[in-house]
């Protein structure tokens, strides 16, 4: 048999949130971060425009969709690349920044892609330790070795729903050495509002090793489509657009992240939409006695105490068409993410775990 690269079997696959429930069963699916309210029609309407042009090869610079993105984050189209999913763009910088005897940082509770882009590009994922679920940055400073070659924070983090603070941000990078690319993973950025937390846009710019990503895979409601973005410098941009494919990004995703960029109220809607839910559903878990930590993204993190109790919660969960994700791979099996859905579906599954701590006391 052909064997690839060893590394290569050292790898989990990463599993998606399950979603498939008895025949005529209505599904409430919270297990993968998506938007609650599908995608913005204007973006619908775009795409479907633009497949009647399927013949064709998409824009390869994604001309458009960067300007769009420049107008709207005050930065320019130069600075920015597309790719499929954010996915895509973590698994490029990992396979061109690192490789066999490199390391790549990030927190023990991070997202599991940083580990499986790291081996995919033949290097060592090193995670280091989280002070009560949220990056801790002397921790990160502790493990940065000469081999370190890449720094991936998630903020705010999935699963935690934890983000570091500018002020904390800047002292990481304050910190690390000029050598190593500090990525700034802002997939749930939009849902933040705090004024002291920083997408890291203006990092970039002042910086010759920050890299932020962006997605339209959350707040958007467009993970179906697979488009992401990265806003570096132009030493990165420029390693990005060698190691792409050239056609990276359909020219339908191209012309509905275009026409979604423009629909404010469909955003505004789904922002206010997850604020009020969420904050009902973390109030509502709280009174049933159930841990559940501080979220400033599109999901909650609840701790249901032990392993076996939190799969039970799921299963019975399942058994009613509600989806929610178990945490073991994060090294929380006492946890389960529920991803915010609309109010009535908050309801539904607040109803159904209430329902299921009353019968088992
Ligand atoms: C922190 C984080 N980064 C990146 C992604 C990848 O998003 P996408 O590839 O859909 O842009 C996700 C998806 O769940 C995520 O949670």
């Amino acid at each position: 048999m052909i064997k690839a690269k060893d590394s290569i079997y050292k790898i989990t696959p990463y599993i998606g949130g399950e979603s498939t429930a008895k025949e005529g069963q209505r599904i409430i699916k919270l297990s993968s971060n998506e938007g609650a309210f599908g995608p913005s029609p204007m973006a619908v309407k775009a795409m479907q425009e633009a497949a009647k042009d399927m013949n064709r090869y998409p824009d390869s610079g994604c001309s458009a969709l960067r300007e769009a993105l420049a107008k709207k984050n005050n930065i320019s189209a130069d600075s920015i690349v597309c790719g499929a999913g954010s996915d895509e763009i973590i698994s490029l910088l990992c396979s061109a920044y690192a490789g066999d005897g490199d390391e790549v940082l990030y927190t023990a509770h991070g997202f599991l892609m940083y580990s499986i882009s790291a081996k995919v590009a033949g290097a060592t994922p090193v995670a280091t330790p989280e002070k009560n679920l949220k990056a801790d940055v002397d921790a990160l400073i502790d493990a940065v070795t000469e081999k370190t070659k890449i720094l991936f924070i998630a903020n705010p983090n999935n699963p935690t729903g934890s983000y570091l603070k500018r002020a904390e941000i800047e002292d990481l990078h304050a910190r690390l050495p000029k050598s190593v690319l500090l990525v700034l993973d802002a997939a749930y950025a939009e849902y933040v509002d705090d004024p002291d937390y920083t997408v890291g846009h203006d990092l970039v710019s002042q910086h010759d090793n920050i890299v932020v990503t962006r997605t339209f895979s959350k707040a958007y409601g467009m993970g179906g489509v697979r488009l992401g973005w990265a806003h570096g410098p132009d030493h990165v941009v420029d390693v990005l657009n060698r190691v792409r494919g050239p056609f990276n990004v359909s020219a339908e995703a191209q012309a509905a992240g275009v026409a979604a960029l423009q629909d404010d109220d469909f955003l505004k809607m789904t922002l206010e939409s997850n604020k009020k839910c969420l904050k009902m559903t973390a109030d509502s878990l709280e009174a049933l006695g159930v841990k559940v930590y501080p979220s400033a993204g599109n999901f909650v993190l609840v701790d249901f105490g032990n392993a076996d109790k939190a799969e039970n919660i799921r299963l019975a969960l399942k058994d009613e068409g509600i989806f929610i994700r178990q945490m073991g791979g994060y090294g929380l099996p006492s946890c389960m993410r529920i991803t915010i859905g609309t109010g009535e579906e908050m309801e539904l599954v607040i109803e159904a775990i209430k329902g299921y701590l009353g019968s088992h006391v």
